[in-house]
């Protein structure tokens, strides 16, 4: 019996954690960190495979989430469906194979072209506004939502103003349900909360990340939106006359550096390590290449760095070297004793630095971004130089990498400071 309740969703859930009833293709779960979108999710595909032979695509920003976030995870598709229903689960393919025929097939948002093939009769976009590439993937899952008499699809995110989620919002065949964090405090762990609460709570951002609202442009900030999705450019430049994705060609570069601001404790509520990477090609254009921060020891993050240095074939790592002292190229140094690294100090306040930065992003063809950045460019887009140095602020360590990076790869060039190699210097491989 107890057994039984425990699988019934209809006894747990709160209104908005249900579609509507009607005639929707999508249903737009758009709420704070913590809501219960995963799981409502993860009960509404359950639902859906309860019919025989029925084939569900979840989509996930990457590999590692579909696995530890929507099929293992406490909220995922494992832990909502009763164990004697399961047949197999596959994990490196992420798949889930049910009794009665029915199969949820995993995907990552970073291989949209895997979408393109397969056929499904419902489809679950995880945490959609992380997505690296959220147009192509949607698209190509769209194409293959064609299986039984009405296929529809379920996405569950914390709101963020990106072009792709606006038009799905738009849509008339959309559905939306809203929630914030506070509506399922009493499930969430308190560490959860407080963590939430400290990192969020009383900032511009905590109206996104706790209360599920979609900010526009914030006032204050130096960044906006329309400058870095004017110049975005995505991997898959389109579908050919064969219907097979195309690959966006990056230029060769001149430069590539990687901008490091190090968090300068560790532990469950340390800084971020902010960590990217930087491209300047033979135009004069700045290519952000990628974002790899993290949160982890000084060991962890160099060994980030270091993998990323030689992945994208680096000239140079520029860290910040503050609180923390020598600390950077130390750690560095240490294990990576190959990889040249340029200390900076923050001698200028943080807006002195940054306004210039994003000077550059207001000229259109300037700096471009490839794929998006969902982090990076929330704190670009919401950090309030007004704000600086308060306590209680998280500090903007992946906009300060990306300004390290910037400032160092167009001062050393245009101060004439760099070499320019061989014009036959490599392509970053991505
Ligand atoms: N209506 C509910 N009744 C009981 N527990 C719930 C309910 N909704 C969510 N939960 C539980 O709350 C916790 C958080 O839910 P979930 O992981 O789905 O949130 P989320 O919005 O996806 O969070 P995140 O922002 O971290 O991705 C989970 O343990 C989940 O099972
Ligand atoms: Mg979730």
């Amino acid at each position: 019996m107890l057994h039984r309740l425990k699988y019934d969703w209809s006894l747990w859930a709160r209104p908005e954690q249900r579609p509507p009833e009607g005639d929707w293709d999508f249903w737009l779960y758009l709420a704070g960190r913590g809501t219960g979108k995963t799981r409502s999710a993860a009960e509404e595909a359950k639902l859906r495979a309860a019919v025989p032979e029925t084939r569900i695509a979840v989509v996930g920003p990457t590999h590692g989430v579909v696995r530890d976030v929507c099929i293992e995870g406490r909220s995922g598709i494992l832990s909502v469906t009763p164990p004697d229903m399961i047949e197999k689960y596959n994990r490196s393919l992420g798949q889930v194979w049910l009794k009665n025929g029915s199969v949820y097939f995993g995907y990552s948002s970073t291989e949209p072209d895997r979408l393109r093939g397969p056929e499904h009769h419902f489809a679950w976009f995880e945490e959609f506004a992380a997505h690296r590439y959220p147009q192509e993937v949607f698209d190509m899952a769209v194409m293959g939502l064609r299986l039984g008499d009405h296929p529809q699809g379920v996405i569950t995110t914390t709101p963020r103003p990106i072009p792709t989620l606006k038009a799905i919002m738009a849509d008339p065949s959309t559905v939306i349900t809203r929630g914030r964090t506070l509506d399922n405090a009493k499930n969430l762990p308190l560490s959860t909360m407080r963590y939430l609460l400290r990192r969020f709570a009383g900032s511009t951002l905590g109206r996104q990340e706790l209360d599920g609202e979609m900010l526009e442009d914030i006032e204050g900030a130096l960044w906006r939106r329309r400058w870095i999705d004017r110049d975005r450019v995505n991997r898959f430049a389109g579908i050919d006359e064969y219907g097979m994705p195309t690959l966006f060609q990056l230029p060769q570069m001149l430069t590539i550096c990687i901008g490091v601001d190090p968090a300068v404790t560790s532990g469950e509520d340390a800084d971020e390590t902010g960590i990217v990477v930087v491209g300047l090609d033979y135009e004069g254009v700045v290519w952000v290449l990628d974002d790899l921060s993290m949160r982890g020891t000084s060991a962890q993050w160099a060994q980030e760095v270091a993998r990323a240095y030689k992945r994208y074939g680096a000239d140079v790592v520029v860290a910040e070297r503050n609180n923390g002292g020598d600390m950077v190229e130390e750690t560095l140094r240490r294990a990576y004793r190959w990889i040249p690294v340029k200390p900076v100090w923050a001698s200028e306040g943080k807006k002195t630095r940054a306004q210039p930065v994003a000077s550059m992003y207001e000229k259109a063809g300037t700096v471009r971004h490839v794929g998006s950045f969902p982090e990076l460019e929330d704190q670009m887009c919401s950090w309030d130089p007004r704000d600086a140095g308060k306590a209680n602020k998280a500090s903007p360590d992946r906009m300060d990498a990306l300004v390290w990076a910037v400032h160092y790869i167009t001062e050393s060039v245009y101060g004439g400071g760099l070499v320019i190699p061989d014009p036959d210097a490599r392509i970053p491989k991505h």
